[in-house]
Formats: C-alpha cells, sequence, structure tokens
C-alpha cells in the first residue's frame, strides 16, 4: 500500500546519464517519506495507494537544494550596495569596517528569535520556488556565543517549515573587532569555538573565507586541520576576488566544495576533479559585485568537475532568495547548459553536501519533490526569476 501515488507525469529524474533522466508518461510511489517507485506507468508494480493523484502532464523534480547560503542574518546592506555603485569597492568597505562586519554588529544585537523570524521570509520565498533542502552558514557572529545562536536559529527554520537544514560553521568569514591578530582569532576559532560547536552537534561542515579581506591559505589550514581532527567535512569560500590557492587547499583536504572560483586558474581544475570536491558556482555573487573574472567552466566541465549552483543568500554580496534566478544567470551569465543548472540545484547539490539519499527521483531517496506547470525541465533555467518581495498587489485598486 502506497502513501501517495503519482500519476500521469513527466519525470526529470536527474539521474545521471540520459538528459535530465526524463521519463514520459510516469508515475512516481511515496511509502513512508520516501520513493517506492519512479518510472513509466506501463512498468508501475501493481497495489493500492490510500491517494492517488493524475496530474495532468505536469513535471516532476527532485526538490530543489541550495547548498551555500547564509540565509541567517540581522540588518541588511542597502546602504552599502549605494556606496557600490558609487565607485567604492567591496574590499575597501569591508577594510574599513563595513561589509560582513556592519551584518557582524547587527546579527550580535538580534536575539535567537529574531535571526528566526528575519529568515523565514527568505526561506518562504526559497521554498515558493520548490526548495526542500537548503545549507545555512554561521559567520556574523564570530564569538562561540554568536556562532552558536545562528546555527540554533538556523536548525530551528527546519522546525518552523518543511525544510532540511544543513549546517556549516563559518567562523573563519571575518576578522572580529575585539581581535587584532588573525592568527590569534584562528586560534579561538580552533580551541573554543570549534570543539565546543561540534560537542553541541550544532554543525554539519566546516567553511572559511579564504581571501585578503578573510584568512590566508595557511590560517584556513589550520581550520580545515582541527575540522579534520573532529570529523567535520570542509568547504571553501575560495577564488571569489583573488587567487590565494584556496581550491588546490579545499582538494587537498578531500572538501566537500570549493565554492566561487571567479579567479580559478584552469589548470588547478584537475585537483578537484580527483579530490571528488564539487565546484560551487555562485552568479549572484558575480552580478551583484559587478564581477567581470568569470569562473574557469569550461576548464571544470573539461576536467570532470561536478558543478553545483547556489544563491549564496547573503546582505552584502548577493541578497537573493531564488534558486530558479541563480539557474537562469548560471546559464546567462557562466554559459552552464539547463540541464547543468537543474543538475547543480538538485543532484550535485546533494553531493556538495554529502547527502545520497536526495537529488534525483530514485527508489529509495526521500521524497522532496517538486511539482511544475512546465512541460520540459529546461523551462526552469528559462525564465528571469520571480519578485518573492510583492506581498500583495493591487492593480487600478482591486486585487486580483
Ligand atoms: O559568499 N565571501 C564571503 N562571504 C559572502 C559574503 C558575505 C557578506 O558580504 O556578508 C559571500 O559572498
Ligand atoms: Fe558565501
Amino acid at each position: 500500500m502506497h502513501d501517495l501515488l503519482l500519476t500521469n507525469a513527466t519525470l526529470a529524474t536527474m539521474a545521471a546519464g540520459e538528459p535530465y533522466g526524463l521519463v514520459e508518461n510516469a508515475a512516481l510511489a511515496v511509502k513512508d517519506g520516501r520513493i517506492a517507485y519512479a518510472g513509466p506507468m506501463a512498468e508501475l508494480p501493481g497495489g493500492a495507494s490510500s491517494q492517488t493523484e493524475d496530474l495532468g502532464g505536469a513535471l516532476i523534480t527532485p526538490g530543489l537544494i541550495d547548498c551555500h547560503t547564509h540565509l541567517v542574518y540581522a540588518g541588511e546592506r542597502a546602504s552599502e550596495f549605494e556606496a557600490r555603485l558609487l565607485g567604492r569597492s567591496y574590499e575597501e568597505i569591508a577594510r574599513a569596517g563595513g561589509g560582513i562586519l556592519s551584518t557582524v554588529r547587527a546579527t550580535r544585537a538580534a536575539s535567537e528569535d529574531q535571526l528566526v523570524e528575519a529568515a523565514l521570509p527568505r526561506l518562504d520565498a526559497l521554498i515558493a520556488e520548490g526548495l526542500t533542502t537548503i545549507e545555512i552558514k554561521s559567520g556574523y557572529g564570530l564569538t562561540l556565543e554568536d556562532e552558536m545562536k545562528m546555527l540554533r536559529a538556523a536548525r530551528r527554520l527546519a522546525k518552523e517549515r518543511p525544510v532540511r537544514v544543513m549546517t556549516t560553521l563559518l567562523a573563519a568569514h571575518a576578522l572580529p573587532p575585539e581581535f587584532n591578530s588573525a592568527d590569534d582569532y584562528i586560534t579561538y576559532v580552533c580551541d573554543e569555538i570549534m570543539p565546543a560547536i561540534h560537542g553541541e552537534n550544532l554543525a554539519d561542515a566546516v567553511d572559511g573565507f579564504c581571501e585578503g579581506v578573510g584568512f590566508s591559505s595557511s590560517q584556513i589550514e589550520r581550520v580545515f586541520e582541527k575540522a579534520t581532527a573532529l570529523g567535520l567535512r570542509v568547504k571553501l569560500h575560495a577564488e571569489q576576488l583573488s587567487d590565494l590557492g584556496g581550491a588546490a587547499l579545499a582538494a587537498k583536504y578531500g572538501a566537500l566544495s570549493a565554492d566561487h572560483l571567479e579567479y580559478l586558474k584552469p589548470e588547478d581544475a584537475p585537483a578537484l576533479a580527483k579530490a571528488g570536491t564539487v565546484a560551487v558556482l555562485l552568479p549572484g555573487a558575480f552580478y551583484f559585485l559587478r564581477e567581470t573574472m568569470l569562473p574557469p567552466v569550461e576548464a571544470l566541465r573539461g576536467a570532470g568537475v561536478p558543478m553545483a549552483l547556489a544563491t549564496d543568500c547573503n546582505p552584502g554580496t548577493s541578497p537573493m532568495t531564488s534558486l530558479l534566478l541563480a539557474m537562469n544567470m548560471g546559464c546567462t551569465l557562466f554559459r552552464l547548459t539547463p540541464e547543468e543548472a537543474l543538475a547543480g540545484v538538485t543532484r550535485i547539490a546533494a553531493q556538495a553536501l554529502g547527502l545520497d539519499d536526495a537529488g534525483t527521483l530514485a527508489p529509495g531517496k526521500r521524497a522532496d519533490l517538486a511539482i511544475w506547470r512546465a512541460r520540459h525541465p529546461a523551462e526552469l533555467a528559462y525564465g528571469i526569476g520571480g519578485n518573492p518581495l510583492v506581498q500583495r498587489v493591487f492593480a487600478e485598486g482591486r486585487q486580483p
């Protein structure tokens, strides 16, 4: 007896191999929250279902996965956006104590409840576009107490909404004002923050910002050593604004992913492939910073590096809550194919999070699904975003 049977559907299973893993005239059965069958209607095994729905040919994809976000934060940075448009650079603003540190001030001042409340509309916008799993980083607290508060808020979101939240400790995001030395702060991260966060089981992985305005590769290496000793997987913001060799370091530590990668040298791509490290491309940040250096997509593709796409939702470089827009930008700005874009927010995004129970439609996987008013999966990357900010609309004084 199935719990749910969806018939007369088109499946984009996203299983590796066939384009989109497309199955027409298909059915999908769910039992105990897992996919029991996904395939042609004609081959559907017999058996009753407590609920059957004819989808009239609609498209089913795996629920979308946003594998890189900073969804939990307080405040906003619209004035910084304005300053950048007037000619100041992201790095200049950061060095003057703005940027990440301005969000740190707002986030430290917020309670856990306030952080949850602020994040929910952003999460709802993502869910409205088919999201079922999201990664959320800390990194705007930079004290043990405030990093914990952020990660607890992130974990609570999974209780407030039907989503899976994977949390990432990003204490090595920026140098907090109370430290004069980056090395001393990294010692605090390794000796105090990481063991305590691990002890409370608040983080699924550890991330860092390897950058001139972040931390050097040797400082990040200390964080990776500690993470490895604690049994935590690592990932890295690498080569976003300059090339500090972050991706090579990530590969050396068998990172789940190396993210951004605009300044990655093409010859560094094979090391990522060899380590099984996913390249997470973040076209929202590229767009919002008006970056002109493109990530070396052809080299990544040629080397066989799996490529994911994510929103990088954050108040400074990517105030974006649309994975569909990230897919569209991945195609238009980075020249991914619509199929690569969809794989990048399903199968490959799951890989970037170390999850093997999501990202494709196959028996045994979680029944995380999105059903679309679309006939072909290429349509998902084709539209140029929605507007999640709109709450009500009036047309000549009347609501539709
Ligand atoms: O992914 N680069 C570092 N972290 C974020 C930006 C955070 C911020 O500016 O608040 C990013 O782009
Ligand atoms: Fe980021």
